[in-house]
């Protein structure tokens, strides 16, 4: 059984926050992330596409992202971030961008509209029942619209520095490729290709085999 996992943070507590996705200081994100633009074209979205933003955050990527897509929703349950996201998306003067505050696993619900991608980094190694969180991205997708992971790779965290300190997840719950389309195997996910993120990233690139 996945476990119920709630955060307190900014003086209240945030029911079914995934454990170990808070959203890190900017001063050595945005060292990890100098160039998101960067990040998704390597994950090869294209212009034109509508996509969901999920756990966006501060909104690093959700602008990336806005630039190219034909719209984008972002997702978080943390109201704090969607205010720093909405600034930051609102700063670089992009309009097709929208908000919504929510539980991951409610995608289905939340998302008016069928995606062509939805992109979830930094955050599906915390996510208790991925299979079930799988489910509700497939649900959301277009024939052929793809599920795209960013994680970090399974290595041990001290080898993994940024600034001067070892960054990112524990190492147990770290996850290779191989374990993320395992892991939505029974949602119709099939991993498609994966693209390397220099230093300690990579995409997994889950494409959707249903209707
Ligand atoms: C580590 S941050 C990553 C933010 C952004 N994707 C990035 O890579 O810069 C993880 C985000 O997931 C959000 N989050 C945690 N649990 C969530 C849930 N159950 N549903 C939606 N968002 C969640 C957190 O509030 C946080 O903003």
């Amino acid at each position: 059984m996945a476990r119920v996992s709630s955060v307190h943070t900014g003086g209240k507590t945030i029911e079914g926050f995934f454990p170990a996705t808070a959203m890190p200081d900017s001063d050595w994100w945005g060292a990890l992330w100098p160039e998101p633009s960067q990040v998704v074209a390597k994950l090869g979205i294209e212009p034109g596409l509508d996509v969901v933003d999920l756990g966006c955050g501060d909104g690093l990527f959700t602008v990336a992202l806005a630039h190219v897509a034909r719209r984008v929703l972002a997702i978080d349950i943390d109201p704090r971030m969607l205010d720093l996201a909405r600034a930051r998306v609102s700063a670089a003067g992009v309009t097709n961008c929208a908000f919504v505050e929510g539980d991951a696993y409610e995608i289905a619900t939340l998302v008016p509209w069928r995606a062509d991608l939805v992109l979830i980094a930094n955050t599906f190694h915390g996510v208790p029942d991925k299979e079930r969180l799988a489910r509700g991205v497939a649900a959301i997708l277009k024939p052929n619209g793809w599920f795209v992971v960013v994680n970090w790779h399974r290595r041990p965290r001290e080898e993994t520095p940024v600034l001067g300190q070892p960054r990112g997840p524990k190492t147990d719950m770290r996850m290779e490729p191989e374990d993320v389309a395992a892991a939505v195997e029974q949602s119709g996910l099939r991993l498609a290709r994966v693209v390397e993120l220099p230093p300690y990233h990579y995409g997994a690139i889950l494409a959707n085999s249903g209707t």
